[in-house]
């Protein structure tokens, strides 16, 4: 059953045995919250993009199980230890296989994995090991909200020092980031939240983001919730927009997964942002919790990215005119192919800087990669 709420930037709500999540296909338009009962809607609200955004999916998926194994554990569903710890092993498998490239929910999975088995070695009944679920998965949720902050006072930092022009920054972000990307605040938005908190925002700028809009529906509602003073632009404008206005002084954009040396997969279309941020010689930012840097993944080329529908890409979405009802049209000939990646890889050559909740992580001068190994020690 879905339930409607008055307008708001959450897009998880938890207590425990509760989740609710923002239907993010719904805005602009709607402020609809749905009920996550089980890991069946977990995944689901992950696959088909209700619930985006690298931490976001990590989060929904950790708590989907939380409150799945809650009522399991109310109704004495798991007679012993190792049939709970079998419940949510496999859960956690089956949540994996929602969204290939975002790491923090592999992340999220294996921490959780650990926690599981660790507890299973001393419990005496299946609910300590269940608890000990619960209370991580609950810790991520947390975590996060902290960890965007620190990487919004972190950023925030690194832009003031390293920019030319102190008196007029201007900033270019891609997709979303913000809070409906994260459990609050953000990481490249929570880098200008903390902009403009400080008075030293003068304008943001967000693209379109095509196909599936995420800079228009959900990065332009947060920046207009925020009072932020923000203009929209479509993906193709970036370079045009960048010539025009020397006081466009970086991009920053967030995170799917971090490979050891710095190459980063986030939303399609962030490449040619770095080339032209390069192009124009400005700072090129990449803004994420250190649950996104995979030191397993060596570089760009082992990042598996996830290929998206057709759908996405021939249809767009908006509100009949005049009438409050949300309506997909579509916008391409009927028997065109279609190549739809949902993500792709900067190089981190063309990356200035990678700011996490730990601090800000350079390259060394001469070196065109990043060593995230050393920067995580
Ligand atoms: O396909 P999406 O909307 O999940 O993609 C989101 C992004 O690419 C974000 O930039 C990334 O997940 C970081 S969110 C803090």
């Amino acid at each position: 059953m879905r339930k409607l709420a008055t307008r708001t930037l959450e897009a998880i709500k938890y207590t425990p045995g509760s989740l609710l999540i923002l239907d993010q296909l719904a805005l602009p338009h709607e402020t609809i919250f749905e009920p996550i009962l089980n890991i069946q809607d977990g995944h689901a609200a992950i696959k088909t993009m209700k619930t985006r955004g690298a931490p976001a999916i990590a989060i929904v998926a950790a708590l989907s199980l939380a409150v799945d194994v809650a009522t399991r554990a109310a109704k004495h569903e798991f007679k012993t230890v190792p049939q709970a710890v079998e419940f949510l092993n496999s859960s956690l498998e089956y949540l994996k296989t929602s969204r290939p490239t975002a790491v923090n929910l592999f992340d999220a999975a294996h921490k959780l994995s650990v926690v599981i088995q660790d507890s299973a070695k001393k419990a005496t009944s299946p609910s300590e090991v269940t608890d000990a679920y619960i209370n991580a998965a609950e810790k991520m949720l947390v975590d996060d909200v902290q960890d965007n902050k620190n990487i919004g006072k972190h950023g925030a930092a690194f832009i003031v020092e390293n920019c030319k022009n102190k008196e007029d920054i201007r900033v270019l972000t891609h997709c979303n980031t913000g809070s409906l990307a994260t459990a609050g605040w953000g990481t490249a938005l929570g880098i200008i939240r903390d902009l403009h908190k400080n008075g030293q925002l003068k304008h943001a700028y967000c693209t379109e983001t095509r196909p599936y809009n995420q800079g228009s529906r959900l990065t332009a509602y947060e920046l207009v919730y925020e009072n932020i003073p923000a203009t929209l632009i479509c993906d193709s404008m970036a370079s045009a927009l960048l010539h025009q206005n020397p006081s466009v002084q970086a991009i920053v954009v967030g995170a799917d997964r971090v490979a050891a040396n710095g190459d980063t997969a986030n939303k399609i279309g962030t490449y040619q942002l770095a080339i032209t941020a390069k192009h124009h010689n400005i700072l090129f930012i990449v803004a994420a919790p250190s649950t996104s840097i995979d030191l397993s993944t060596k570089s760009g080329k082992d990042i598996v990215i996830e290929q998206r529908p057709a759908e996405e890409l021939v249809t767009i979405t908006g509100l009949l005119e005049g009438k409050n009802i949300p309506a997909t049209v579509r916008t391409a000939a009927h028997g065109v192919g279609v190549w739809n990646p949902s993500f792709d890889v900067t190089p981190s050559e063309l990356i200035s800087a990678i700011v996490t909740e730990r601090g800000v992580a350079v390259k060394t001068p001469g070196k065109s990669e990043f060593d995230m190994k050393a920067f995580l020690q």
